[in-house]
């Protein structure tokens, strides 16, 4: 055994601290240890090949006493594997290695051999018969039994901060481990530090770099055949082979040296960088060979979900194709963690696409699904076939790519790279975005191709149709003279045609063309109480609202219609699975519905803060909702509005957009509330004649008003008004002033129009508005919405495209319609020339193809 003692005269970089000063040496060096021997301080372990050295050392600067594992060879101490590293023992004190427990584990004792345990190699299981400890050439200290090949235990298991080469790191399955590296405290403190990087396999498998074992640093990126697609800097090099093994016994990384003469370690500092170093002989130093992670773009999740980093730009961050910033404030000062949401939702019509993008960092694949053996076109079409699949790319990039990856949900740290370093990932977007998308992008082969195929398809459906109505007629002399139809029967209807079940069926919550739960009148009755008026949170258009909890504790709230309105069933199920589609995260949720006899209900989510209007018309409330709060609603509504104007699956006109249909969620987010009198219209008809005039003073549009005439352009004047009024904090109708007789809309015009539009900001949130350019633009685009003419108005696309960017330059808004209450006297004198109904007007209105 080598006499050696681990005194420490230096400290460099980052684990290099001490040299080692041989004092002397016996005549042989071993490299193992049987049962009855033992190690002490000043003695060692020797690899066979001489490169590694096992005894104990004490880190400079401190009294403690670790055993470990270190570079022999070279001439600064170098610790790769430390045994005791949460248990240091006393320096001044004896210390011991040996086998405990009749050969079963072995064990660092304190004192002379007979202190306490300190470390033990913890095995259970029967004791071999003639244990081994050996220290491998590798710098893999192993447990065997006599010359068994078959190790009990290894240190390559249970690694420290370094990973060496031929070592396996990842995950084994039969044993139940995790080999991931743990950074040191500091440079002299072997206890585990805040640093982590791991093995994660779930979804495809990825390294991840952690700190105190929750905050994400850096992700290496899934493995894609060749490399780790998040990090480029390791590529096929002369010093060393690497390969990544994933079966369903074991996933890991290894690498192995070309030439066993180099000295390379990989190691994680206290400081939390994951990088390689190679020993130069010539200036006895550790050269940093790569880092893991380099620049900003390699911080997890900078951009935020749906967020792209390119470190080329600057800023780093963009939203991805068709997204806009969740929070355009924050995102503006350089504040991305929110990241990007979609302009428009994703409702998994057939129109919807897939984006490319090439050379990218493949997103956090952490709640993805893969197979290995797919092709890229079946992997489309398995995105394409669950709704809430949003991307696909391809596993494996070798051959020309192979294999398939889908992601559900928000896509987290994806980053640009070159053509040669990324991978392709296809996101996908919306009909309508991936309409516009292919417009932008000028892509004239599509249109060509989509033309006669879409007079195809419109053959084929008529054709369905006529076939369709046919059948219908033939099935309903059927069912008259078989009044019990089989179940199998019905159900085969049920595919094709939601309109085939009948109302038994629906009670059962057996509805799958609802794709919308059915709640039993019981759990709706129980949950609200009865529908105890101390449940009742209002009085809508259709009947009132009660607050529920149901049983699984979630808060409804239940829109219970008036039995006046004496809609079908089917019309009924018609119009709640087309407000079932529209999904949006600025509009309110619709949870199901229930239907029994003659009552219809509407199960919503609960929105904790109640509606805009009792907060930006309330004294006491209206602080609350400050300068970049109200913009934040402002343009939520403008999302949720342009939302339901131009899916396009079901393009509808809200028709009584007002501040008590905005509901706040609990992070006062707003929700559009009551399509009850929503009109969808077919798709390019986009203005509508009506002879029943449904709305609310105030926010309808002249052309509606007095014609009964409405388009998307009436929406649009109702949210100039809303803005105005979320600004001003006063009501359109009911606004007096000192100075003049000029309605709201008129004011706000005034104000503009005199240069002094900041006036109009409510005064007890003047001082929270810091940016007077912002809000002159605020209240340009309001009045632009409330122009005259609805041509004149501009559409909610633009709307938003102006709310988002500065950089738009604004149109002069002319003359606001209805600038004066007497405009709006006169106009409600006139309705009486149509039938003027809220309260009993049949919610039929709201239909609506459902195509
Ligand atoms: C352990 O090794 C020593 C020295 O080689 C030897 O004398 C002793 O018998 C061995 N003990 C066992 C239990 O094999
Ligand atoms: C270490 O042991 C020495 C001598 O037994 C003792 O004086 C000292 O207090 C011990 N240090 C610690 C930290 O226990
Ligand atoms: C052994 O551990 C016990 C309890 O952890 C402690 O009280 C005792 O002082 C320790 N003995 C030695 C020799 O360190
Ligand atoms: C061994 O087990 C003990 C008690 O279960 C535990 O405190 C200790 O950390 C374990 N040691 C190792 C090296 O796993
Ligand atoms: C391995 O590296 C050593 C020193 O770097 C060199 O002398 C030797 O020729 C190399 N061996 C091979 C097979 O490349
Ligand atoms: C993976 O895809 C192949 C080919 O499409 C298929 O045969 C196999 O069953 C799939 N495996 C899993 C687990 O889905
Ligand atoms: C879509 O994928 C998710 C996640 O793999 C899965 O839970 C869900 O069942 C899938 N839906 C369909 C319709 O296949």
């Amino acid at each position: 055994m080598g006499n050696l003692s681990c005194a420490a005269t230096t400290m460099q970089l980052f684990l290099v601290f001490f040299l080692l000063s041989l004092l002397f040496s016996n005549s042989t060096a071993v490299d193992s240890i049987n049962a009855t021997q033992s190690l002490q301080p000043g003695s060692t372990l020797l690899s066979s090949g001489g490169t590694f050295e096992l005894g104990f050392f004490t880190p400079p600067t401190t009294q403690n006493r670790y055993l470990g594992i270190w570079y022999k060879k070279i001439s600064t101490c170098t610790v790769v594997w430390v045994a005791n590293r949460a248990a240091p023992l006393n320096g001044s004190e004896g210390a011991v290695l040996r086998f405990i427990d009749g050969g079963r584990n072995l064990a660092v004792l304190a004192g002379a051999g007979d202190g306490n345990i300190t470390w033990s190699t913890n095995l259970s299981g029967p004791a071999p018969i003639r244990p081994v400890a050996q220290l491998l050439e590798t710098g893999n200290l192993v447990i065997r039994d006599g010359s068994s090949e078959t190790f009990l235990w290894q240190s390559f298991d249970y690694p420290g901060d370094t990973f060496l080469p031929g070592m396996k790191y990842g995950i084994d399955f039969k044993l139940g481990l995790n080999r991931a590296l743990t950074s040191w405290r500091t440079a002299t403190d072997p206890a585990v530090g805040d640093y982590a990087n791991t093995l994660d396999p779930s979804g495809v498998p990825q390294f991840l770099l952690t700190r105190r074992s929750s905050f994400i640093e850096f992700r290496s990126g899934s493995w894609n055949g060749k490399q780790f697609g998040g990090m480029i800097n390791l590529k096929p090099n002369p010093i060393y082979t690497y390969e990544f093994v994933s079966n369903e016994n074991e996933m890991f990384y290894r690498y192995q040296l070309i030439n066993s003469s180099v000295v390379t370690r990989m190691v994680l500092t206290p400081e939390g960088n994951l990088q390689r170093f190679i020993w130069v002989e010539r200036t006895g130093e550790w050269n940093l060979y790569l880092t893991a992670h380099t620049d900003n773009c390699d911080r997890f999740g900078l951009c935020g979900p749906n967020g792209i980093c390119d470190i080329d730009n600057s800023p780093a961050c963009a939203c991805l194709t068709r997204f806009v910033p969740k929070f355009s404030e924050e995102w503006s000062a350089a504040d991305w963690s929110n990241g990007c949401g979609r302009e428009v939702a994703l409702d998994c019509s057939s129109g919807e696409g897939f984006v490319k993008y090439s050379g990218i960092k493949l997103p956090d694949t952490r709640q993805s699904w893969y197979n290995g053996s797919m092709e890229l076109r079946d992997c489309e079409r398995k995105c394409r076939g669950n709704c809430s699949c949003t991307a696909y790319a391809n596993l494996d990039v070798r051959n020309g790519g192979s294999g398939c990856i889908l992601w559900f949900g928000d896509l987290v740290d994806i980053r640009q790279y070159d053509d040669n370093n990324g991978q392709d990932v296809y996101i996908r977007l919306a009909a309508s975005e991936m309409d516009r998308y292919e417009r932008s992008n000028g892509n004239k082969r599509v249109r060509i191709i989509v033309i006669p195929i879409s007079v195809v398809a419109f053959i084929l459906l008529l054709l369905c149709v006529v076939l369709r109505i046919r059948r219908r007629k033939k099935q309903l002399r059927i069912q008259a003279s078989m009044p019990q139809s089989s179940e199998e029967e019905s159900e085969d209807e049920e595919d094709e045609d939601e309109e085939e079940y009948d109302e038994e069926q629906s009670h059962e919550g057996r509805n799958r063309d609802l794709e919308l739960p059915l709640f039993h009148f019981n759990a709706i009755a129980d949950a609200t109480n009865y529908f105890s008026i101390n449940n009742k949170l209002g009085q809508g258009g259709y009947g009132p609202v009660y607050k529920g909890t149901l049983k699984n504790g979630q808060v409804i709230a239940v829109k219970r219609l008036s039995k006046k309105s004496r809609q079908g069933t089917r019309e009924f199920k018609n119009e709640v699975a087309c407000i079932a589609k529209l999904q949006h995260r600025n509009l309110v949720k619709l949870l199901g519905c229930c239907i029994q006899s003659v009552e219809r209900m509407l199960i919503y989510e609960y929105m904790p803060n109640k509606s805009l209007n009792f907060f930006i018309f309330d004294r006491g409330q209206s602080a609350l909702l400050d300068w970049s709060k109200r913009l934040h609603i402002i343009n939520g509504i403008a999302r949720g509005l342009l939302y339901l104007h131009q899916d396009s699956r079901l393009r509808i006109i809200h028709r009584d957009l007002k501040a008590s249909n905005v509901l706040l969620d609990h992070e006062m987010n707003p929700k559009i509330s009551d399509f009850g009198m929503a009109r969808s219209f077919a798709g390019d008809e986009s203005s509508a004649n009506t002879t029943r005039i449904v709305g609310t003073y105030g926010y309808m549009s002249p052309e509606y008003a007095i014609d009964g005439l409405f388009s998307v352009k009436s929406d649009v004047f109702s949210f100039g008004v809303l803005v105005l009024e979320i600004i001003s904090g006063r009501k359109n109708r009911g606004f007096s002033h000192t100075d003049h007789k000029l309605n709201l809309l008129g004011h706000a015009w005034m104000l503009l129009k005199e240069g002094r539009p900041d006036e109009l900001v409510e005064e007890c949130i003047r001082s929270t508005c810091h940016d007077m350019a912002v809000v002159d633009r605020i209240v340009h685009i309001g009045l632009l919405c409330v122009q005259q003419s609805p041509e004149d108005r501009p559409n909610m696309s633009n709307v938003v495209l102006m709310l988002s960017s500065s950089e738009i330059e604004l149109a002069q808004p002319k003359e606001p319609g209805f600038f004066t209450e007497r405009d709006i006297l006169e106009a409600s004198s006139s309705f009486s020339k149509h039938e003027y109904s809220s309260t009993n007007n049949k919610l039929s209105e709201t239909i609506i193809d459902a195509r």
